[in-house]
């Protein structure tokens, strides 16, 4: 699957699409204890704390979208912001609820669209969608985004071993995988009413699945209703 950056990737109309895929879900399952040793952090990182500065704990709540083992929505929680969760993968909402996470098992796309939260942090789950997905579901995240609230967005821009540009894929353990270049990041999350404050590029070693990726780390701000 290839879009090109001039391509009709653009902002929704109509029903959510289902998102979940169970190669992938399957491998989260199957790797969550793994992830969690890996990932899970004491304090939070450079990336996270430019996210807590915009926002304030009596504001709202803050969505974990794709929220993995918990251990960002933890932290947000020990910094007294209320922290709601979701994730796809069973067996990592278990292990973000032994944290005391309160965490539902859905699909990005059961977020309701009612404006409810003043921050989303959305760390490298729509990486696991297919790039038509996306766009519908960023409108939904802006959807459900209190006015001025703060969308955080972490998302693959390249892979090791794959051609460049905006396109899917699966890797060699099964999982979907997208990768967008910053630019169309800027213009789709634009196109939803999201201000792009600030957009780092870095790469890192994928320690699970190998190999070298880049990403981009987005803070962005709902600044109209898409
Ligand atoms: C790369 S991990 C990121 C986890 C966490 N945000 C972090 O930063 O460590 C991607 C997460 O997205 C979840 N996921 C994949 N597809 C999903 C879907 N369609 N709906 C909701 N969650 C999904 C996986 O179960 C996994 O926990």
């Amino acid at each position: 699957m290839q879009l090109t950056r001039d391509s009709t990737l653009v902002a929704p109309t109509g029903a959510m699409p289902r998102t979940a895929d169970a190669g992938t879900l399957a491998w989260y399952d199957r790797m969550a204890e793994t992830y969690s040793e890996i990932v899970s952090r004491d304090a939070p990182d450079d990336d996270l704390k430019a996210f807590i500065r915009l926002l304030d704990p009596g504001a709202g709540p803050i969505l974990d979208w794709g929220c993995g083992p918990g251990n960002t929505a933890a932290m947000l929680a020990s910094l007294g912001f209320e922290g709601h969760a979701t994730d796809a993968s069973q067996k990592m909402a278990e292990l973000a609820a032994g944290l005391g996470i309160r965490v539902r098992v859905e699909p990005f796309e059961n977020l309701s669209s009612t404006p409810r939260y003043q921050g989303i942090w959305s760390n490298f789950g729509l990486s696991h969608i297919c790039i038509e997905h996306v766009p519908p579901l960023l409108s939904l995240a802006a959807n459900a985004l209190l006015p001025g609230g703060i969308l955080h967005l972490g998302m693959t821009t390249w892979r090791e071993g794959f051609e460049d540009g905006d396109r899917s894929g699966r890797d060699c353990f099964g999982l979907i995988f997208t990768q967008l270049h910053p630019d169309t990041l800027r213009r789709l999350l634009t196109s939803v009413g999201l201000e792009v404050l600030s957009l780092r590029e870095t790469s890192f070693e994928m320690m699970l699945s190998g190999g070298k990726t880049g990403c981009a780390l987005v803070l962005a701000r709902k600044t109209a209703t898409p």
